[in-house]
């Protein structure tokens, strides 16, 4: 609900949980007045009238709702804008205020020049979040330095802890919890893709938080290109961040009569801890960003580990009869199938079937994977070309560029300029035609490099690139999509490296890392699942020694790791003993068993990196032994359950009462390193 106390030029906005209040101040500034537990209006109005007045010991008022450039204003900038004759920044002059349904906007202009400034405010029914984001209207020629959707305040605590995710290549999704400094510490992308060194999100706690307890401040941008987000805590001890798209050194030209919109900002306060953050989050993801869908992904397989360049038809074929013996149920072909694609020097960019691995085209394969009862999924590759390709053979204008600088390759490629209309419609023509002709069921959707030397000779916007390039690929995704409302769309970038709410507007899961070392994927999910839903974590189950770390672990343990997410097969299937591919068949239908659970339910981290998925009767834990953990002594005590009810296991068929798993948990079941245990459980009727 919106609500508006006009004397005190106040708005609030109730969630089902939280409330978010802000003011317009005698200048028409508009000013923070809580973002946290519920409040009435009139509770508010009372917070607003304490606010302290400007502070004569500060050079800076600080709690603002939008922070714009000019008066004595020194911290991080959420509008930076310079005018023709040199003027700089903006001086707020409301004008007017809409509600509509959960949606709230108020208009500014600047007191004097050409400016209009929009502020969005979305909330959703039965959710937490408040969604953000801001319009910049010109109607003279203005420079725009830094446009963020939105800034972000918190309420005053005695300290401040910021949790994120950090990564490589191969290690994405770390989490990481640090003091926040007195200063400013930036959260950035320069890459033009969201990048795998830092996800586009944070979540603030006062040092006080656990799994289950303490109040949680979390913001996520829906954006896949270049980002900053920037977190401030000043030396008076009070917090906040600004964020939205594009880096330092950016500018972007509005001509009269021209709008910018921002992505959304989503913020979210949850009052119960990390887990209570994480659920918020995986709910609103589930229903407001994802594209709708039942829950359960499709179990996959993919074929990059097993075969990698070296593909045939009849290779690929063999691997299809045993996926289908095992229960896949879509096979996909990875890199490799097109072009003269047979390493990533040549062929990325020719996007029709390599005539000498598959001299039919890839119709028979796809039939013969359809006659096994499986989906035929494809990997492509629509940002990326390589030199030696006709593509850019025929189109060296395509690439990012600026001429007389060098043209950097990375993974031995350039990247396409989907800000050129041109380059999306050649996108939109030959993917709707593959997937069209071949019926491709599922599409893994890569982008394997950074941006350099973006730009497009004779470009009247240049830097506008770094916007107009995401936006391109979301026009593609959407496009195809619209042509195929069936597929799914899988978002890699080397592996996690474009996991972000943008794209998951789009793209129903992510590859989340091409690290699929079992022992290493724990870390890699507990990162992933701090935001993101386990439905949107793609983990395949590969081969032992991993061909990553070398590292052997048991099929059982691969298994189990992977289904905690959105579960494929990604290993060599023809080197695995008969004993294996009867273990994969067995676990293949207790996956299928447990997923509407692990895809639809609740996730509760537990401790000693066991993790729990909860619906109302059916409780699905996963317990993985790290190293050197004495287990005997251990008992992973279970969240959320109903402690008056009873549950059985499915396996055992052992009864368990709720209370005893709450308090005193299950009893110890692990010993050795890299070891795992999966327990079933259904509420039985009383
Ligand atoms: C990237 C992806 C891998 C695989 C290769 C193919 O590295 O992350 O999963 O698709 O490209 O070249």
């Amino acid at each position: 609900m919106i609500s508006h106390h006009p004397e005190a030029r106040l708005w609030l906005l109730s969630t089902p949980g939280t409330s978010y209040a802000f003011q317009l101040d005698a200048d028409d500034v508009p000013r923070h007045v809580h973002w946290g537990r519920p409040l009435t209006l009139e509770q508010a109005v009372v917070i607003a009238a304490d606010l302290p007045a400007e502070d004569p010991g500060s050079d800076d008022a600080g709690g603002e709702e939008y922070v714009v450039e000019g008066g004595l204003r020194f911290g991080a900038p959420s509008l930076t804008v310079r005018f023709d004759d040199g003027v700089r920044g903006f001086e707020w002059r409301f004008l007017s205020h809409t509600v509509e349904g959960g949606r709230l906007t108020l208009s500014f202009a600047d007191r004097v020049r050409s400016l209009g400034l929009d502020l969005h405010y979305r909330i959703l029914d039965g959710h937490d979040q408040i969604e953000r984001w801001a319009v910049l209207t010109a109607d003279e020629p203005v420079d725009v330095l830094r446009f963020d959707s939105a800034a972000w305040t918190l309420p005053a605590r005695d300290d401040y802890r910021v949790s994120h995710v950090v990564g490589e290549w191969g290690r994405e999704f770390q989490l990481q919890r640090d003091r926040v400094p007195v200063g400013e510490t930036v959260f950035t992308s320069r890459l033009g893709i969201t990048g795998q060194h830092a996800g586009p999100w944070l979540m603030l706690d006062a040092h006080d938080a656990t799994e289950e307890h303490g109040e949680v401040w979390s913001a996520a941008l829906a954006w896949s290109g270049s980002r900053r987000i920037t977190l401030r805590r000043d030396p008076y001890g009070r917090a906040s961040w600004t964020g939205g798209f594009g880096h330092e050194g950016l500018v972007w030209k509005l001509v009269p009569g021209e709008s910018l919109e921002t992505p959304v900002f989503t913020g979210l306060y949850a009052p119960d801890g990390f887990g209570g953050a994480s659920r918020r989050w995986h709910a609103y993801i589930e229903r407001q960003v994802l594209p709708a869908r039942p829950a359960e992904r499709p179990l996959i397989f993919n074929s990059w580990e097993a075969t990698e360049f070296d593909i045939t038809e009849k290779q690929q074929a063999e691997l299809a009869e045993l996926a289908a013996g095992v229960g896949i149920e879509v096979f996909v072909v990875d890199d490799a199938w097109f072009g003269t694609r047979t390493s990533d020097m040549a062929g990325l960019g020719d996007w029709w079937p390599n005539p000498d691995r598959f001299p039919a085209g890839l119709g028979p394969l796809a039939d013969r994977v359809r006659a096994l009862g499986m989906g035929f999924g494809l990997w492509v590759e629509p940002e990326g070309v390589n030199p030696d390709s006709d593509l850019f053979r025929a189109h060296p204008d395509w690439i990012l560029h600026q001429d007389g600088r060098t043209r950097t390759l990375r993974r031995n490629q350039h990247v396409l300029n989907f800000a050129r209309r041109d380059v999306r419609e050649w996108a939109v023509e030959w993917l709707v035609r593959t997937v069209t002709e071949l019926d491709v069921v599922f599409l893994k959707w890569d982008m394997n490099r950074s941006f350099s030397e973006v730009g497009q000779p004779g470009a009247a916007d240049p830097d506008r690139i770094w916007i107009e390039h995401t936006r391109g690929v979301y026009e593609v995704m959407d496009r195809l999509r619209a042509a195929r409302p069936g597929l799914y769309l899988e978002s890699c970038a080397g592996g996690g490296g474009r996991a972000d709410l943008g794209v998951l507007a789009r793209a129903d899961q992510v590859w989340t890392s091409d690290n699929t070392d079992a022992a290493d994927r724990i870390a890699i999910q507990h990162g992933h699942c701090q935001l993101l839903p386990a439905r949107t974590m793609g983990a395949w189950v590969t081969d032992s020694p991993n061909s990553f770390t070398a590292r052997p672990t048991s099929i059982r343990y691969r298994f189990h790791v992977s289904m905690a997410g959105a579960m494929g097969i990604g290993g060599d299937l023809r080197k695995w003993s008969e004993e294996d591919l009867a273990w994969a068949r067995m676990l293949v239908e207790q996956y299928k068993r447990i997923r509407p659970v692990v895809h639809g339910g609740a996730l509760y981290r537990l401790d000693h990196d066991a993790v729990q998925y909860l619906t109302e009767d059916e409780v699905v834990v996963f317990q993985f032994q790290p190293s050197a953990l004495n287990r005997s002594v251990v008992r992973t005590r279970l969240k959320g359950l109903d402690p008056d009810a009873r549950y059985r296991d499915v396996a055992t068929g052992a009864v368990h009462e709720g209370a005893v798993l709450l308090g005193h948990g299950l009893p110890p079941l692990l010993s050795f390193d890299w070891t795992s245990e999966l327990v079933h459980l259904r509420r039985v009727p009383r």
